[in-house]
């Protein structure tokens, strides 16, 4: 594969970051690297194989300057609506992490362990990358699928302060560190104060009741695995926690599993790891996941009194696995792999 120009829009942020590390840790072929962001970091430098590149204002002028084969969005939605055209019109393929184009009919929402196959055929120059959440469910569902059907799924989630960005892990350390010392703390980024406390809800609410983080991922996970008619319901708690997600995954599937089954798919999946052993109270935590591009799964059981019910527990890093890497593979897929 020949050395590709690739712009990171958002290479200030938690995903930019990220991508940046991962394109290195991959050896992607890259000829020139391009980190865009907005005003406020001009004068800024990132840092990419030991050099310092400077940070490039995101407008019409320097994506005509700045030709690319690839561009790597995070940047939030408005960016990518406003943006992610121009890249195109210059000849780039756009891979967007944001929820701009993830439910448009036209554009492919890819996990490429799942249904990367779409790639090959797609004629859409933009590829949108899934929600962090959705991201680290979608493989499981589909194994769980194939092996016994899904008669319904319930899913709950755990989701750290970095899901919502830079400002997220900022606003979770000022609040301990206010709160140690005894003062008291106003929420900013999120809806209530986030330190030693849950919030059950992430994004703002539709008339039936669900968040927009539920929604996201009720709608793509169907998208993703088409299933239109899977019968899913979410309920998603941001938790005050830094990095990774967790989620309670419940089955009524369409016969009794067998837990050895499972497991041994798990084994056999290079992008998942197992750790359920009970006995030797071995369950992923945050941070077995934090810094990996795998999903993690333990604590499998099937219910109590019910056989064709079943229970997971189903963790990720989600600025890694459930953002950079994802749209990293996504890319390979395309320009061809580099690594495996
Ligand atoms: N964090 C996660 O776990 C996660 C997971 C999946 C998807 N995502 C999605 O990825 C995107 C970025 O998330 P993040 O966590 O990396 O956020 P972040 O840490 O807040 O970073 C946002 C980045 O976007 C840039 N940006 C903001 N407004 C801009 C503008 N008008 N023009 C150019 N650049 C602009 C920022 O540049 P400055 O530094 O100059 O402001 C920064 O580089 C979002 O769409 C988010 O929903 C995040």
């Amino acid at each position: 594969m020949k050395p590709l120009n690739v712009a990171i829009v958002g290479a200030t942020g938690l995903v930019g970051l990220e991508f940046i590390t991962i394109l290195e840790e991959r050896n992607f072929p890259i000829d020139k690297l391009y980190p865009f962001a907005s005003d406020n970091s001009l004068g800024l430098t990132v840092t990419y194989k030991n050099k310092e590149i400077d940070v490039i204002p995101l407008n019409e002028k320097e994506i005509e300057k700045h030709p690319v084969d690839l561009a790597l969005f995070s940047a939030g939605a408005g960016v990518a609506l406003d943006f992610a055209k121009h890249f195109v019109n210059a000849g780039a393929i756009v891979v967007d992490n944001s929820s701009a184009f993830r439910m448009d009919d036209d554009i492919p929402l890819v996990v490429p362990e799942v249904n990367g196959g779409i790639l090959k055929t797609t004629k859409s120059k933009i590829i949108a990358n899934p929600n962090c959440s959705t991201i680290q469910l979608v493989p499981f569902l589909q194994m769980i699928e194939e092996l016994f059907g899904i008669k319904k799924v319930v899913v709950s989630t755990y989701q750290s302060v970095s899901g919502a960005g830079k400002k997220g892990i900022e606003e979770l350390r000022s609040q301990i560190s206010a709160l140690f010392s005894f003062h008291e703390v106003k929420p900013e980024v999120f809806l209530q104060r986030i330190a030693f406390n849950l919030i059950p809800q992430i994004g703002p609410f539709y008339e039936d009741g669900y968040c927009e983080e539920e929604v996201k991922m009720i709608n793509e996970s169907r998208k993703i695995l088409s299933m239109p008619k899977l019968d899913i319901d979410v309920t998603t708690v941001r938790v005050p926690t830094f990095y990774s997600h967790a989620e309670t995954v419940w089955f009524e599937l369409e016969k009794e599993c067998s837990i050895n089954e499972i497991h041994r798919r798990i084994k056999e999946n290079k992008e998942m790891v197992l750790m359920d052993d009970i006995e030797q109270m071995l369950y992923p935590t945050l941070i077995d996941s934090s810094g990996r591009n795998e999903v993690f799964i333990g604590r499998l059981r099937k219910g109590r009194e019910h056989k064709n019910y079943l229970s997971a527990w189903v963790v990720a890093d989600n600025v890694r696995k459930g953002a950079a890497y994802n749209a990293i593979r996504i890319a390979e897929t395309i320009f061809g792999d580099t690594n495996d």
